[in-house]
């Protein structure tokens, strides 16, 4: 398994560009299963949890071919054999949950395994199941599977308990082309929820209200687009501006959008960055600059969105083991993922954790350690740690990494960071 070995590195500078959002893409990729024609992906970016969600709706005899030169995917949905995600595939990959809604809306059944919980927490989909349930759809749970009879369905009035991502993506996915009339209160606002909302309305569905509470859609007999492009990612932006915030300099992190990210830069901002942004039409470069010390955030607290997002929980972290005070950090989204902490504290940071509450003292520098990478969003916290720790970190299970950045090491060198992948051959492994 290879490792990314990092340096101490000097200011970063420069540009660097963002790729197609991984979040948006996969629930896009999965909603491509209530089309009935063949349809063309953009910006689907090269990723390994691109690839499983591939393998997945070809085994259920659905047909997808990756340009990796035009980050482009074409998905025929037309041969759909066996509306079916076996235990082996869901297990690897949380995401293919996501066809549940999809299979259900399309073929009216599904057999989807129940995925388990995760290293950032236990992750059920009692709001999912619920919510299928309101709109008529009969599920039982059997041998680690939900089994979905959707003869019945229509639409309804469905209310999340809690406005959960892939719960809402899934009732959606339901709802597109079932009859009559579904609103969601209660819904997830994320962006990506709402990339998913225009690919269906870009191909027929009626939906409105998406990025709010509440989301109606009127049930339509079927969709077909030639091509959908996926938003960028935010949470890719917010991890490269949290690597020029921790390391000082002056970057450009282009072809995002800066309104997907304002909790996160407002937070940034009182860390002492100076941030603007450059807009080209629907698309901003935010550019970053730190020559100042880190100043400590009195309380940072994840929420749904569009407050500061989990997933740049610990890049932020990371950022704030340098700051000349004490932050605080809240995690209320997941119950565990503070899996980061104990190995910043190996670095030399000072963290403790009360609960979900972690308690950041600033010090004046990091030591670079050989540390494990527990999910992706931590093993990206230790990357952008290693770029200021003295002497060399070495991140160990990139798999994660490689889940969601795309060739992280090559775009961070582009800023002039001292790092590279080390390829480990597997004859050179200790049995
Ligand atoms: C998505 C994102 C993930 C992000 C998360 C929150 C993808 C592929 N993943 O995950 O990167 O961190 O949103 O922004 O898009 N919950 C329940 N019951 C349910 C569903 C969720 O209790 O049926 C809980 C979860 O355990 C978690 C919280 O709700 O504590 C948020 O989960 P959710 O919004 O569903 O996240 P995901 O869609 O899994």
């Amino acid at each position: 398994m290879d490792s990314i070995q990092v340096e101490k590195s000097p200011l970063l500078s420069g540009d660097v560009h963002i790729s197609g959002s991984k979040n948006a893409a996969l629930p896009i990729m999965a909603g491509a299963i209530l089309f009935d024609s063949p349809l063309r992906l953009d910006n689907i970016p090269d990723l390994a949890d691109i690839q499983g969600m591939e393998r997945l709706l070809c085994s259920m005899g659905m047909e997808t071919c990756y340009h990796p030169e035009q980050r482009s995917l074409d998905i025929d949905p037309t041969r759909i054999r066996w509306p079916e995600a076996p235990y082996d595939l869901v297990r690897k990959m949380r995401a293919s949950f996501f066809v549940l809604g999809p299979l259900i809306g399309r073929h009216r059944r599904a057999r989807v395994s129940m995925p388990g919980g995760c290293a950032i927490g236990a992750r059920p989909v009692n709001i999912h199941l619920k919510s299928l349930e309101c709109l008529g759809v009969n599920i039982t749970v059997e041998h680690g599977y939900v089994i979905a009879d959707a003869s019945q369905m229509r639409g309804g009035l469905v209310n999340l308990e809690f406005p959960s991502v892939g719960a809402t993506e899934n009732v959606i996915c339901a709802a597109v082309l079932a009859r009559g009339e579904t609103c969601i209160e209660n819904a997830a606002r994320e962006p990506e929820v709402a990339d998913l909302a225009d690919f269906l309305i870009a191909g027929g569905a009626c939906i409105e209200g998406h990025g709010t509470s509440t989301i109606r859609i009127q049930g339509v007999e079927r969709l077909r687009t030639e091509a959908y492009s996926v938003i960028p990612d935010r949470i890719e932006a917010g991890t490269y501006l949290a690597a020029g915030a921790l390391c000082g300099g002056a970057i450009r992190v282009c072809g995002c959008r800066a309104r997907d990210l304002t909790a996160f830069l407002a937070d940034l901002r009182l860390t002492g960055c100076e941030i603007s942004v450059e807009s080209d039409g629907n698309l901003d470069n935010i550019i970053l600059k730190r020559s100042s010390p880190i100043q400590p955030v009195t309380e940072i607290v994840t929420l749904p969105y569009p407050g500061f997002p989990t997933d740049l929980q610990a890049q932020m972290m990371a950022v704030l083991c340098l700051a000349e005070g004490t932050s605080i950090v809240r995690e209320t989204i997941f119950e565990n993922r503070f899996m980061h902490v104990s190995e910043l504290n190996r670095m030399g940071a000072d963290i403790s954790i009360n609960g979900n509450t972690a308690i950041v003292r600033g010090v004046r520098h990091l030591s670079g350690s050989p540390v494990m990478a527990s999910d992706l969003r931590a093993s990206a916290a230790l990357v952008i740690s290693g770029l200021v720790a003295q002497g060399t970190t070495e991140v160990l299970r990139v798999y994660h990494l490689d889940r969601g950045y795309e060739r992280i090491e090559e775009k961070l060198a582009g800023l002039g960071a001292r790092i590279s992948r080390v390829k480990i051959h597997p004859s050179s492994t200790v049995r």
